[in-house]
């Protein structure tokens, strides 16, 4: 699928989606708690999410059974929603959610800490949140695709963390997953030229020790991702658009 450049009036419509994401997010924080499963909070955030009148775009994706990845500690991402899965206080857990909202999407990531979580938990979420921030800086028109993906990388390897290398960055507009792929590291080439118009999900995913990453053997389900080495890993991930200035961070309210 080729990049898509979006217009005045698509533009508005992925305002809307990411502001709409915003508080989505913003309420799952206040409402996730030591003691509740994977499953309670997929129900409530699907819940939120249709009380905006927007569909949950990750329900049904390629036969995903959750409106919300919940993914705890070791878990990367595409933690599935299970009934026998209870968030504990000292745990951190990823929300990775999206809402369509008239045919467009946002898409945006948000690592919760349970009750009090370790300095060096902590660290891993705010160093995870600060390389998108890093990368960020260069979502500029033109400047280049990869200059972001560098940027991100280097600035969470200076930690000691392990950048993940298997899932990536994407497009997204009408669908969720639009090309460009987006890499979290420093890549041999540029890569294509930023132009206004691009909306783009920039999704670093973090992890305490390598970046090695694997699907779950507890669990027998062929979604949640976790460390090979089972460090914790964090995730961050906003709904940007490409401008002629700043870029705009469609799914982060101020
Ligand atoms: N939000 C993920 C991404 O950023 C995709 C989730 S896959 C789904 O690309 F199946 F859960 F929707
Ligand atoms: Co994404």
């Amino acid at each position: 699928m080729a990049v898509t450049i979006k217009s005045k009036r698509e533009i508005e419509l992925m305002r809307e989606a990411g502001k709409i994401l915003a508080e989505v997010h913003e309420k799952m924080a206040d409402k996730v708690k030591a003691g509740m499963s994977s499953y309670e909070i997929d129900q409530i955030c699907e819940k939120i999410i249709r009380g905006y009148g927007c569909e949950p775009s990750f329900l049904g994706y390629d036969g995903y059974p959750g409106s919300v990845c919940i993914s705890i500690n070791d878990e990367v991402v595409h933690g599935l929603p299970e009934k026998n899965k209870i968030i504990k206080e000292g745990d951190i857990v990823s929300l990775d959610t999206g809402v369509i909202y008239k045919g467009y999407q946002s898409d945006a990531a948000r690592t919760l800490a349970i009750g009090e979580i370790s300095k060096e938990a902590q660290q891993l979420i705010d160093v995870t949140e600060q390389s998108f921030f890093e990368g960020i800086k260069f979502a500029k028109a033109g400047n280049h695709l990869y200059d972001i993906s560098a940027a991100i990388g280097d600035y969470a390897e200076k930690f000691g963390y392990g950048v993940v290398r298997d899932l990536v960055g994407h497009g997204i507009g009408t669908e969720m997953h639009e090309d460009p792929q987006i890499p979290n590291f420093r890549q041999n080439r540029r890569g294509m030229k930023l132009v206004p118009g691009m909306t783009l999900a920039i999704e670093p995913m973090i992890n305490m020790g390598r970046p090695e990453v694997c699907l779950s053997e507890n669990t027998n389900d062929d979604w949640t991702i976790v460390t090979e080495d089972g460090s914790l890993s964090a995730h961050y991930e906003n709904t940007i658009l490409i401008t002629d200035g700043e870029p705009e961070i469609l799914s982060l309210n101020k």
